[in-house]
């Protein structure tokens, strides 16, 4: 079976993804999709994006392998979150993870720093966004991305509502 590494990721039109540790927005539709489309699956994260999965709900994510790198030699993780110093074990152990479960894919989770090594590195295959149709205020941007090296394979596209700006998933591979 092969396995598809995948970035997820909520991004606002000027590539914002967070605001003071945290996420800018709260899209209910969005983290009800986020859910189902990484239930079961390991996920790869900077310390940062753990920090802030603290402080938002309370630990890490349940039902999912949560694995992060940290430069901390001393870094204490908390119950059930796997510890790795660079990114390239990290996602070594996500593959395992995966083979071990039977699961296809692996999750690049964030926060900035991990997207835009990982993209780097070239271990990403496809790419799952949340697309919020309006610039938002923040201090985290999602790399810039070549986009001729990405095709569209799917996308669903919501209107504004309630006060929500409009948002679009939307499902890259790499061409
Ligand atoms: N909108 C979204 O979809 C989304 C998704 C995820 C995160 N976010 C947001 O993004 C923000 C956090 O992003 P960020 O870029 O500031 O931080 P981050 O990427 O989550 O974490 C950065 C940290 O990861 C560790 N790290 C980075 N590269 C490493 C490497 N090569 N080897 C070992 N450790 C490494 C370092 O931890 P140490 O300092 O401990 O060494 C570094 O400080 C938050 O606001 C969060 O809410 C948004």
């Amino acid at each position: 079976m092969s396995i598809k590494t995948t970035i997820i990721v909520a991004m606002a039109q000027n590539r914002v993804i967070g605001k003071e540790g945290t996420l800018p927005w709260h899209i209910p539709a969005d983290l009800k999709r986020y859910k189902a489309r990484t239930l079961g699956k390991p996920l790869v994260m900077g310390r940062k994006t753990i920090d802030s999965l603290y402080e938002e709900v309370g630990g890490p994510l349940p039902g999912r392998t949560n694995i992060i790198v940290t430069r901390q030699s001393d870094y204490v993780a908390g119950d059930g979150v796997i510890v790795e110093s660079d990114l390239k074990t990290a996602m070594d152990r996500a593959m395992s993870v995966a083979k071990r479960d039977g699961v296809d894919e692996v999750f690049v989770n964030g926060g900035a720093q991990i997207y835009a090594q990982a993209l780097e590195m070239g271990f990403v295959s496809d790419l799952d966004m949340t697309l919020i149709h309006d610039n938002v205020d923040g201090d985290t941007q999602f790399p810039k991305v070549n986009w001729d090296d990405w095709r569209e394979v799917w996308r669903e596209d919501h209107e504004a509502e309630g006060g929500k700006p409009a948002f679009s998933f939307i499902q890259y591979t790499k061409i």
